[in-house]
């Protein structure tokens, strides 16, 4: 298993700032801002009423009503909350589905530059792995054609919108991957957990495709609720069952006061228009600014909170780049390797979730290096 390079770079960064070092932070996808305060309201009073027992497996039935509820509500999708999983994160899902649907002689498609635990969990369920290198040329998408190239796969996962590209699907994109795997036998998963962050136009959900398209999402991002554990996912009604026994087993439950602080998401959705408002200035700010940098950022991210970012300018492997950018401009950036092979070490990621002033301020040292050492 490789190491998770981005928690590498943000522990080195740690250090740095223990010997009295100021780093910005731009390697992190963790939500710049603290929880809403209906959730946390709600948290506190589920902990003064003693909800603090395991839960039913699949969750409690209020959220997986209230999930059904957003959907609705959001995407006009009627969703039966039967068919909702509550779990401990996205991250919980993955690991439940991978249980539920591969193993040795199986085959876990992914994009590459892709989300990396999706390859790393896989391997726990000993499957067989196809990465799809995926490039400005298909707008950064895993499109059908791109399937010709692999041994049809029993699953196929996309994040929409996408890490780390934050590019977002086209709706006919995902409705032809599905017909195409679906006609195999293959499984299309999307992960939404980016999805209550979309910057341009409407976001379509997967959900509406088809009841055998399986949807992850959760509270992490778009709630700012990364250390609650929190997520949940859509599955066709015939591995309800099957998941319900895994997670019986691998989780016993979803986490209590965690799920009864979620009932209380729905009332704080001022506060998260508020918040993707934020994050939008924060991308209208460094794609530009980036691009005056001498990177190259081909395709506008429309969502989450990353860009995807070129190097080829600064003839620098991404691995090298990124250990200089921290140690000479005290500036943490991801490094291409975290999301795959394909263009890793002529790409990095940078993630916007912190203020803008900090970003502001990386951009400047990242520009006062870049001139020192004769790249700008
Ligand atoms: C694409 C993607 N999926 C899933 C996750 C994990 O989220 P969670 O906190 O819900 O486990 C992340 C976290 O960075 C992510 O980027």
């Amino acid at each position: 298993m490789s190491p998770f390079y981005v928690m590498e770079l943000l522990e080195k960064a740690r250090l740095m700032e223990a010997r009295g070092e100021h780093v910005i932070h731009m390697e992190v996808g963790e939500p710049g801002f603290a929880t809403p305060d209906t959730i946390k309201e709600a948290a506190v009073r589920a902990l003064a009423d003693g909800k603090t027992f395991y839960t039913h497996s699949l969750g409690i039935p209020e959220l997986r009503e209230t999930i059904a509820r957003h959907y609705r509500e959001n995407h006009a999708l009627e969703i039966s909350p039967d068919r909702i999983i509550v779990t401990s994160g996205s991250s919980g899902a993955f690991i439940l589905l991978f249980a539920a649907l591969l193993e040795r002689g199986r085959t876990l498609a992914i994009s590459d530059p892709g989300y990396p635990c999706y390859r790393n969990i896989a391997m726990l369920a000993d499957s067989g792995l196809s990465p799809i290198p995926v490039s400005e040329n298909t707008h950064y998408e895993v499109v059908p054609e791109l399937l010709d190239d692999i041994p049809p796969p029993d699953l196929l996962v996309v994040a929409n919108p996408s890490n780390p590209t934050g590019i977002v699907y086209r709706a006919e994109t995902l409705s032809a991957l599905h017909d195409r795997l679906s006609a195999r036998g293959g499984v299309l998963v999307v992960d939404e957990i980016y999805s209550g962050l979309v910057y341009d136009g409407e976001f379509r959900s997967s959900a509406s495709i088809a009841d055998d398209v399986i949807v992850v999402s959760g509270f992490s991002k778009a709630f700012a609720m990364t250390g609650w554990r929190l997520g949940w996912m859509i599955v066709p009604p015939g591995l309800v069952r099957p998941i319900q026994k895994l997670a019986q087993n691998l989780f016993i439950a979803p986490p209590s006061i965690s799920q009864y602080a979620a009932l209380g998401a729905h009332a704080g959705k001022e506060g998260l228009a508020r918040m993707c408002g934020l994050y939008k200035q924060r991308r209208d700010f460094l794609v530009p600014r980036l691009c005056a940098l001498g990177f190259s950022v081909p395709v506008r991210p429309e969502g989450a909170f990353y860009i995807y970012a070129g190097i080829d300018r600064f003839g620098m492997d991404s691995m090298v780049f990124v250990q200089r950018a921290l140690s000479e401009a005290k500036v943490a950036i991801t490094p291409g390797y975290d999301f795959g092979a394909f263009g890793a070490a002529s790409h990095v990621r940078f993630s916007y979730a912190d203020r803008l002033e900090n970003l502001v301020e990386g951009c400047d040292r990242l520009e006062g290096w870049l001139r020192e050492i004769g790249q700008l």
